[in-house]
């Protein structure tokens, strides 16, 4: 048998290369990452290609291993090149992403050391860095000491984990749920459905309160319409709020709607994914005043805090009700000890085994400081007014309303036929161009494009590159 484990040792080797073999694939990532980031101004932000990365299959997975040059040309060809290039500054759609540098190089020492970060008892620094980021960014909010919460892996799942919170904090059991009454506007992002969805609460009524011409929502209303459900006998259970639409980047009056929702004891969430970092800037701060009063709010560092993907995060202001929802135990977690001045990630959150998700967002703050983080945010804020008020100078063009966040929309009506086949064409002649990705959305029956400013890369000669395309594609489209 010794001499079977010896001989599975050596067959298994590749696993642990040594410090030359390490040397030389590194040296090649490197080479490969540097490369990426030296070319990207030049290459296209989207891309589409014949075989839109079909090319991976050519070489399955198999027994046998490859070389470091052959994985990275498959990447290259099949991954990199194929689609949205999210770490472009020319990302101006949806919500852009970002991609830290100092991130990946967090990331690559969580992985290297592969910390877990689920508990404190095994592992008290990588926990405490948890719990230092979750206060900084509770101190940004407004949330006093007694808050709690998770870097998870995006908003999507950061809002689940405050549906369910939320669910249980008001002791809601099945037979209640189709009395219970959440209030959103139609600007709430799709996840919320999912989420109530997901959480068992599908039966739940859903109202949709009115919006201004801001498509902020009308808090008269929102007040109306809880008083007519509680004279219902409905349970008004929830509001969702946004610090920010993925649409046109609305903020909710939170303030109002704060004082509505404790008047009223609703459970009161705001989901900030993209716009709630935004507080670091000082006209972000007044325009989102009022986060503090929110029971839990969701913040996404891998939006608006420029981070790779794959973090975001949920903070409840407070922590028992974390707890409840997500406490439970086993008998071979019996030699866990608990301390009292840290929570541990797995108690307060569905994760157990987790990613360090913590060292990517510390690493960037440390290395660059928070005031480079505000300044590239306020540079975003300005961006899309200078997008707005370019926009609004040009003939033919129709603008949203000046942008509060960094969201913009636009369409051409050309002086007959069809503005939304017009503005479906003008979209798809920029991304046939790919030079920035830009993306559309429908108001009130407008196919009405978009333009986010958001990218940490996205900069003046970005934008006024963008203002170049439109103009051209608009020409192009207008002579054809
Ligand atoms: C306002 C808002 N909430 C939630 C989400 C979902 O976040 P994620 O894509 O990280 O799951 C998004 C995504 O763009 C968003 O803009």
């Amino acid at each position: 048998m010794r001499d079977k484990i010896l001989y599975l040792e050596r067959q298994s080797a590749a696993l642990e290369p040594n410090a030359a073999q390490r040397k030389e694939v590194r040296d090649q990532v490197v080479a490969y990452t540097e490369r990426f980031i030296e070319q990207i101004e030049d290459n296209k932000a989207f891309n589409i290609t014949e075989d839109q990365g079909a090319g991976l299959y050519s070489s399955p997975i198999s027994g046998e291993p490859i070389s470091i040059e052959e994985a990275l040309l498959l990447f290259e060809e099949n991954v990199e090149k194929p689609g949205l290039n999210p770490a472009s500054g020319g990302h101006l759609a949806y919500i852009p992403g970002g991609g830290l540098y100092h991130s990946s190089l967090g990331d690559y020492i969580a992985a290297i050391t592969n910390r877990y970060a689920g508990v404190f008892y095994p592992s008290p620094g990588a926990v405490r860095m948890t719990n230092m980021l979750i206060r900084w960014m509770s101190d940004l909010v407004g949330y006093p000491e007694s808050a709690a919460g998770n870097l998870c892996s995006g908003g999507s799942i950061a809002n689940l984990t405050a549906i369910v919170t939320a669910r249980d904090a008001k002791g809601l059991k099945g037979a209640d749920y189709h009395k219970c009454v959440i209030y959103t506007t139609t600007q709430a992002h799709h996840c919320i459905d999912k989420a109530i969805n997901i959480a068992g609460m599908a039966e739940a009524k859903r109202t949709f309160i009115a919006v201004n011409e801001d498509y902020a929502m009308l808090t008269n209303e929102l007040e109306e319409q809880i008083e007519k459900d509680k004279a219902a006998g409905l349970i008004p259970w929830l509001i969702v709020a946004a610090s920010g639409t993925t649409d046109v980047g609305a903020i909710d009056p939170l303030e109002e709607i704060g004082k509505i929702a404790n008047q009223h004891g609703i459970w009161y969430h705001i989901d900030g994914a993209y716009g709630a970092f935004f507080a670091l800037t000082k006209s972000g701060k007044e325009l989102l005043r009022g986060m503090n009063l929110s029971d839990s709010i969701v913040m996404d560092p891998h939006k608006s805090l420029f981070l790779p993907y794959g973090l975001g995060v949920l903070l409840v202001k407070d922590r028992k009700h974390l707890q409840y929802t997500h406490r439970f135990s086993a008998n071979y977690l019996q030699d866990v000890i608990d301390v009292e001045d840290e929570l541990s990630p797995a108690d307060i959150s569905p994760e157990l085994t987790k990613h360090f998700r913590a060292l990517r967002m510390w690493m960037p703050l440390k290395l660059c400081g928070t005031k480079a983080f505000t300044a590239c945010l306020e540079e975003k804020l300005l961006l899309a007014q200078y997008f707005h008020a370019k926009m609004a100078e040009i003939p033919g063009f129709e603008v949203g309303q000046i942008p509060k966040l960094s969201v913009t929309t636009f369409r051409y009506v050309p002086e007959s036929g069809d503005a939304n086949g017009f503005n479906k064409k003008l979209l798809e002649a920029i991304l046939k161009d790919g030079r920035v990705f830009l993306s559309s959305t429908n108001l009130e029956g407008k196919f009405t494009i978009r333009l986010a400013v958001l990218a940490f890369r996205s900069h003046l000669r970005t934008i006024d590159l963008a203002l170049e395309i439109i103009a051209e594609k608009t020409a192009e489209i207008l002579d054809s």
